[in-house]
């Protein structure tokens, strides 16, 4: 099966994001505001999750489709038990053309100190770890559950000793209330081989409040840090990237920006995302997805069914929703039916 599958805008599906639990123990405001996810939200019922051998059969089945990269995300995905076995059995597969697969992970960091070895031998190959800010008080008011950053620090060392290699550090910045943090975040950093990436605050879901003065567009971001350091553009090392890169003239590494709201990277999106119970969502901004596990459970199809089912869903997809926020359209159709965006901790980044 080399037939590729391209979507109806003739994108590849090269990259499953599989989220493994909707919880989470932190409460950050871009994400899970603790107002709306407090004591009486109910999160997925166990039963409802996608075991390990479930997860294990739809990723086989999406990578003799074409998938390179896998990505666990959460909520926080080191809250699943025994997610070292679920790395295990994944760390088996390989891609169409026989090569091992991008096998990765998005975490918060407050678990790694702990499980960075135990993740690596499983077989996972490197780490990215959110992280919003580099002074403590800052930081707790961030994840908002008052979680030292100085455990999330000693995650990220953990995670350089097992050679979960390269790390890269993701984080948000909002306008007033982090990005005094840029350049501390920067002069950390760098010299480390930590590649640092600074994401643009986005309206995912509908929980949020999301407001556009709160998005600090990379532009600004990058004469922040122009204003102490010299940097040089890098090309993009894969087609579909999320992140511009820039090099430090001086050789102390890289940095990313992800400028999701200034300037909209859908043209070449090669994303597909499995929430925790089983269902495939085509864009982070989707209001509905496809329940591919009632194929697997209620359906007892076939692999080659469910991958009749995932190609179909592929071709039909047309989602560029960061593209058309710009225009202002964004899913028209869907908020007047009253459907809600799917939230961020439930679908992961
Ligand atoms: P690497 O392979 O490690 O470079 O990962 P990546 O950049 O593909 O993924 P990562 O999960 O680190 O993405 C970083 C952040 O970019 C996420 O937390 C999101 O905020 C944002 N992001 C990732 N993918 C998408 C996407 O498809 N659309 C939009 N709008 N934002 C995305
Ligand atoms: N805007 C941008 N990035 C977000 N993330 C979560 N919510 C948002 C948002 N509103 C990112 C986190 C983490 C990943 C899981 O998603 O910082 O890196
Ligand atoms: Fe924060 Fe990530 Fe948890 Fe969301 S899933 S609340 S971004 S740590
Ligand atoms: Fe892909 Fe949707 Fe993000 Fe655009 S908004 S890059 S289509 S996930």
């Amino acid at each position: 099966a080399t037939g590729l599958l391209a979507d109806a805008l003739g994108r590849p599906l090269r990259d499953l994001r599989i989220s493994v639990t909707d919880r989470c123990n932190f409460r950050c405001s871009y994400c899970m505001p603790k107002e709306v996810f407090d004591h009486y939200h109910e999160f997925l019922p166990h039963a409802e999750l996608l075991s390990f051998e479930e997860i294990t059969r739809l990723a086989r089945i999406f990578v003799a489709q074409g998938v390179q990269k896998l990505r666990l995300t959460g909520g926080e995905p080191l809250l699943r038990r025994h997610l070292e076995r679920l790395i295990e059995m994944l760390a088996g597969l390989r891609t169409v053309e026989g090569a091992p697969l991008d096998l990765t992970l998005t975490t918060n960091g407050s678990l790694l100190a702990k499980k960075a070895r135990a993740l690596k031998d499983a077989g996972l190959q490197r780490v990215t770890v959110s992280l919003d800010a580099l002074d403590d008080a800052v930081f707790q008011r961030m994840n908002d559950v008052g979680f030292p950053v100085a455990e999330v620090l000693r995650g990220i060392e953990a995670a350089q000793a097992a050679g979960l290699t390269p790390i890269k550090v993701n984080m948000v910045v909002k306008r007033g209330s982090n990005d005094d943090q840029i350049l501390a975040m920067a002069r950390h950093f760098r010299g480390t081989g930590v590649v640092l990436r600074f994401i643009e605050y986005m309206d995912v879901g509908a929980s949020n409040g999301w407001r556009m003065d709160e998005v600090l567009p990379s532009a600004e971001l990058l004469a922040r840090l122009q204003a102490e350091f010299t940097l040089q553009p890098l090309s993009a090392s894969a087609p579909g990237e999320t992140a511009e890169r820039w090099a430090y003239a001086d050789g102390a590494g890289e940095i990313g920006l992800i400028s999701s709201v200034t300037q909209a990277f859908c043209g070449d999106c090669n994303r597909a995302r499995l929430s925790t119970e089983g269902k495939l969502y085509t864009c982070l901004f989707a209001h509905r997805g496809h329940d591919l596990r009632a194929l697997l459970r209620e359906q007892g199809r076939s692999d080659a069914e469910i991958a009749g089912a995932l190609a179909g869903v592929w071709a039909g997809r047309s989602d560029r929703y960061s593209q058309l926020r710009g225009a202002n359209a964004g899913d028209a159709a869907g908020e007047a039916r009253g459907e809600r965006r799917i939230e961020m901790h439930y679908i992961g980044g």
